[in-house]
């Protein structure tokens, strides 16, 4: 598809995607507060009715009260609210703004360096990694249910291995954004599978005057923490694309699992002092693994350059206009690209004089640029770059 039309497709969906996340996990966030906020009711007949919680809250210049049922009224009301198009709508709009940063661009995908892949190979073995990842999830959740810390540590450890597998074949910006997606995954589906079935369930019993099922609830209440507890990973995930620190990395899988590892500590912190329990543990740990991995990703201090009397400018310019001009020129030859990125030109020898500091920064130091590597730029055309820049000022500074 014309770079023009699918950079607004790109736009409106991601537009909308977040819209509908922050609904999503706005929603979401709100009623694991609620629950955890409830107080028994004092009046006796609230009790009566079966309310086992209840609290009062003053937003946007009106009072509210909501209450909670101990498992459910004894009569529906005729209107009933669930919530569930927020989480469909987001998978929805992720999936097509998926394909079309991913799946519709050649070259996103894949990093010969790191699997030679045809772009078909790699949009199939995303959509298997994606539903094969969720298949273990719900696998995983159905056999250990009665057991939340065995569950737990064993869905810990299936997203780390959800990390590592995706960077065994995709390019490690690739890779990042399909780990997020695959944990989405599991948190639509929840709403899908277990979530909204399991309340249609209780809500026809009740309309038949039976007991609803108990485990229905618990299962559903399940579920929703784990979303809870995802909500922090997959955001963080969602938004690395734009840090190339994180990724461009030799172990980026292990880089994201502590990240993500951190997120959940945090929220975790969260779910604790809604009842009351500030346990600085937790933040102190997502902190110190925050840390850890800055410290460990930090660009090594460039190597002492010798002072580069003979780097050739026009040398430079060759290699800028093998590697970059695809895409940074008035008018991209890559497909999928309308515009200069960042309004960067770099195909005159002024524009590159200019933006000395930025093309060192992408090039040599966050090692963004080029974009996925996708013009294949070599090791050594960095060292280049990296000399020129040196030999452009004294000590450095152009
Ligand atoms: C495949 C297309 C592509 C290629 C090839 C490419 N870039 Fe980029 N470049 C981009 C995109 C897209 C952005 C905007 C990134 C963003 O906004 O997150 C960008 C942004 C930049 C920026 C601005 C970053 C900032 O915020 O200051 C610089 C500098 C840059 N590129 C330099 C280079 C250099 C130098 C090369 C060649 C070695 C190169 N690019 C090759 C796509 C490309």
């Amino acid at each position: 598809m014309d770079g023009y039309w699918l950079d607004w497709a790109g736009l409106l969906l991601r537009w909308l995607h977040v819209v509908a996340a922050i609904a999503w996990i706005g929603a979401s966030f709100y009623f694991v507060w609620l629950d955890n906020h409830l107080i028994p009711p004092q009046e006796p007949a609230l009790q009566a009715k079966g309310v086992s919680g209840e609290l009062w809250a003053v937003h946007g210049g009106g009072f509210y009260n909501p209450q909670k049922y101990r498992l459910a009224p004894p009569v529906l009301p005729e209107k009933l609210h669930w919530f569930r198009w927020e989480a469909y709508t987001t998978w929805l709009s992720g999936m097509a703004l998926l394909t079309a940063l991913y799946f519709l661009r050649p070259g996103y995908l894949v990093d010969p360096s790191v699997a030679a892949l045809a772009q078909w190979q790699a949009v199939m073995l995303a959509l298997g990694g994606l539903l094969l990842g969720t298949v273990l999830y719900e696998g995983v959740c159905r056999v250990f249910a009665s057991k939340p810390v065995v569950l737990a540590s064993l869905l810990l450890g299936l997203v780390g291995a959800l990390c590592f597998a995706f960077a065994q074949y995709f390019a490690p910006r690739a890779a990042f954004l399909l780990t997020g997606a695959t944990l989405a995954c599991w948190m639509a589906g929840n709403v899908l599978w277990v979530i909204i079935p399991g309340q249609r369930r209780m809500v026809a019993a009740i309309a038949a005057q039976r007991q609803p099922d108990v485990s229905d609830g618990l299962r559903g209440k399940q579920r929703s923490l784990h979303n809870n507890y995802l909500t922090l990973p997959v955001l963080l995930a969602m938004i690395s694309n734009h840090y190339a620190f994180l990724y461009q990395q030799e172990q980026s899988w292990l880089v994201l699992w502590l990240l993500m590892l951190a997120g959940a500590l945090i929220r975790h912190f969260f779910n604790r002092r809604h009842h009351g329990v500030a346990d600085w543990r937790f933040p102190l740990g997502a902190c110190l693994l925050l840390a850890l991995v800055a410290w460990r990703v930090a660009p090594q201090p460039a190597a002492p350059v010798v002072r580069a009397e003979g780097v050739d400018e026009v040398q430079v310019q060759r290699v800028l206009t093998e590697r970059c001009v695809s895409c940074h020129a008035a008018k991209p030859t890559q497909a999928g690209f309308a515009a200069p990125p960042a309004g960067l030109r770099l195909d005159d020898r002024h524009a590159i004089a200019a933006n000395a500091v930025r093309i060192h920064q992408q090039v040599v130091l966050s090692r963004t640029m080029p974009l996925a590597n996708l013009t294949q730029m070599t090791e050594s055309e960095r060292q280049l770059i990296s000399r020129w820049f040196a030999a452009q000022g004294q000590g450095g500074q152009p």
